[in-house]
C-alpha cells in the first residue's frame, strides 16, 4: 500500500469508491487516494479479466481508467480530487461493442 507524505495544509475530505466511504486530501489524485486507502484493483482488461493498477501516473498508459461522478473512461491519475466524488469501476462490458 503507497503512504501519504503528510502535509499539514492539505485539506481531508470524502470520497466514495464503490459506495464505500474513503478518506482523502485535496491536491491528490483519485488514483493516488484510492491506493492509498488499500485499493489494489483499479480496473479489469478487458481482454484477459486480470485486475490492472495505474502505472505511468502520467497519462499515458491508461491503467487508472474510472467512472467518475457518472462520466466513464476518466484518467484517475490526471484528476484531483473533490469533495463526495463518487467512483466506481467500469463492468467488464461498459462501452464495449466487441
Ligand atoms: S496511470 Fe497511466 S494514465 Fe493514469
Amino acid at each position: 500500500m503507497l503512504k501519504r507524505i503528510q502535509s499539514s495544509k492539505s485539506k481531508k475530505i470524502t470520497i466514495f469508491f464503490e459506495e464505500k466511504q474513503i478518506a482523502a486530501y485535496e491536491g491528490e489524485s483519485v488514483a493516488a487516494a484510492l491506493l492509498c486507502s488499500g485499493v489494489k484493483h483499479i480496473r479489469t482488461a478487458p481482454v484477459s479479466g486480470t485486475s490492472r493498477a495505474p502505472y505511468c501516473w502520467m497519462g499515458v498508459c491508461f491503467e487508472c481508467l474510472l467512472e467518475i461522478d457518472g462520466q466513464p473512461n476518466l484518467q484517475s491519475c490526471l484528476i484531483p480530487v473533490q469533495e463526495g466524488m463518487k467512483i466506481r469501476r467500469h463492468a467488464l462490458n461498459d462501452g464495449d461493442s466487441a
